[in-house]
């Protein structure tokens, strides 16, 4: 029979301690919600003695969270545990989980004592917190570097004094997936109370390996995985939840377990997390990057078309994500640019598709990216030059101080005419976007702005990202300058180009239907 892996989740603890800025109440109220609607089991809301504000906002937390289990740190000591229960206790459902460095790096260096104490402290402890709830978690903090022989006597000792729930972290991301594997397996076989608890497992991605650890401990006889949403936490993170839900998931054949998890909820969840917590996704992040589900060369987008399975082993949509997408550059080959026209309702009689792909080609050389609002376009304006812009800078001005209000003034070349006009905003991008919008005369909303710097040095170059949606479609725009106003500017003309193409495909295929 199938046994059930209890998902622990700590983004809102181990996460949350290693973003630059606290979470505000709401935005872990938010990602609580989040992570309960996924099916996580336990969620570790905080670590309550820290601050005023995280042991409030875990109170808040325990009176709204009712379907996962709530759960809150405390170091081995009684106000700790204290300031847990007090927090939690209007939930129905709480876990008090207490740590103690074990290894003796951590013993002898950071505690300052012996093996002796810290057992004796464990065992007070736990049985302290015992009065409090039966649902007792200890960690032995640093224990995959912890002598098996002194881990089993602490693990046995923890389990006598009430722990219902064991945690060996690989606090430092220093295990390889073998060596995690046998100290579990020494730890079932040669602790002779085990049965009487749950093994958990903690793992750290200092060395890329926390997902693959966890995966090992499992086979090994753990029953609890420990992580957080996108493996965001202390120093390179936590083993990314998403990432063992769905190894688990693909590779069921393998492994003899199940979770609860609602696989639907993966996308909307990591998405969530990365915004509240500004982390964005790396472009390949495993499961939830950008890139997870699209394909790139042309042999592969060819494959996916005749064949999902060839290059995909998991259903994108499975996870919440709409469409497999294809990244459209010039490695692409005919098919996926067929695969696209069709996805917007062109049947291939309808246009040329040799000319349109000669077509592609080159556009996808000079922009990198080609979308399709690109490909409508090449399809089907052969009296537009898709390489000439519509609309170049002749001339801008802006002005800004310390009072909010901007000034900025700009000269179009539009077609044959040359335009100017000025306008005040909240900040220089805001006032120089409102005169170029007043130009154009384009009614769009600006949904994303991004700069990010390109270098970190004083030369940096400012790379401004816009998405902008017109007419139900969203434009992508991007701008490369020293001058970051420049940037934006660059970012919205080079969109405005493609939405006045846009318009003009649309005429011309009206024109031809009339
Ligand atoms: O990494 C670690 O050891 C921890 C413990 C507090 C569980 O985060
Ligand atoms: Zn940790």
């Amino acid at each position: 029979m199938k046994e059930k892996i209890i998902l622990f989740d700590t983004t809102l603890r181990d996460g949350e301690q290693s973003l630059k800025t606290n979470l505000g109440t709401k935005d872990k109220i938010t990602i609580a919600l989040a992570l309960e609607n996924m099916g996580i089991d336990i969620i570790e809301v905080g670590f309550p003695i820290s601050s005023p504000k995280d042991y409030k906002t875990s109170q808040e937390i325990s009176k709204i969270i009712k379907n996962s289990k709530i759960c809150g740190l405390a170091r081995c000591t009684e106000k700790d545990i204290d300031a847990v229960y007090e927090s939690l206790k209007k939930s129905k459902n709480f876990r008090i989980h207490i740590f103690l460095a074990t290894s003796p790096i951590h013993i002898i260096t950071k505690l300052k004592t012996t093996l002796n104490d810290v057992i004796e402290k464990i065992i007070f402890m736990i049985k302290y917190a015992r009065k409090y709830t039966n649902d007792i978690e200890f960690s032995c903090e640093d224990a995959s570097r912890t002598p098996i022989k002194n881990l089993c006597l602490i693990v046995n000792a923890a389990i006598r004094a009430g722990a219902t729930t064991i945690n060996i972290p690989d606090t430092v991301g220093y295990t390889f997936p073998q060596e995690y594997y046998d100290i579990i397996y020494n730890l079932k076989n040669e602790v002779d109370n085990i049965d009487k608890c749950i093994i958990s497992v903690h793992t750290h991605n200092d060395l890329g390996m926390a997902v693959g650890n966890a995966i090992t401990a499992i086979n090994a006889g753990a029953r609890q995985i420990e992580g957080t949403v996108n493996g965001i936490g202390e120093r390179a993170g936590n083993c990314a939840l998403e990432e063992i839900i769905m190894a688990l998931y693909t590779r069921k054949q393998n492994m003899n377990v199940y979770t609860n998890i609602k696989y639907n909820k993966i996308y909307i969840t990591s998405k969530i997390v990365s915004e509240i917590c500004n982390i964005p996704l790396s472009i390949n992040k495993a499961i939830v990057g950008k890139n997870a589900f699209s394909h790139s060369s042309g042999i592969h987008q060819d494959g996916i078309l005749k064949n999902k399975k060839t290059y995909e082993i998991l259903d994108p949509k499975f996870i919440g994500v709409n469409e497999t997408e294809f990244n459209l550059t010039s490695k692409s080959g005919r098919a996926a640019v067929k695969y696209h026209m069709e996805l917007m309702g062109y049947k291939s009689n309808t246009y040329d598709i040799n000319k349109l792909y000669n077509n592609f080609i080159k556009l996808a050389d000079k922009k990198g990216q080609i979308f399709n609002y690109d490909l409508e376009s090449l399809a089907f304006n052969n009296e537009i030059d898709n390489i000439t812009e519509y609309y170049s800078v002749k001339y801008f001005n802006v002005e800004s101080n310390s009072s909010s209000i901007s000034i900025a003034t700009i000269k179009l070349q539009c077609g044959n005419l040359i335009k100017l006009e000025a306008a005040t905003g909240l900040g220089p991008v805001d006032a120089i976007y409102k005169a170029i919008i007043r130009i154009t005369n384009y009614n769009i909303d600006l949904i994303k702005y991004r700069l990010i710097a390109k270098n970190h040095t004083e030369k940096s170059i400012g790379q401004v990202e816009i998405k902008i949606k017109y007419k139900k479609k969203i434009f992508h725009g991007i701008g490369l300058s020293k001058d970051i106003i420049e940037a934006s500017i660059i970012a919205i003309v080079n969109s405005l180009n493609d939405i006045w193409r846009f318009d003009q495909v649309k005429k011309n295929i009206l024109k031809n239907k009339s």
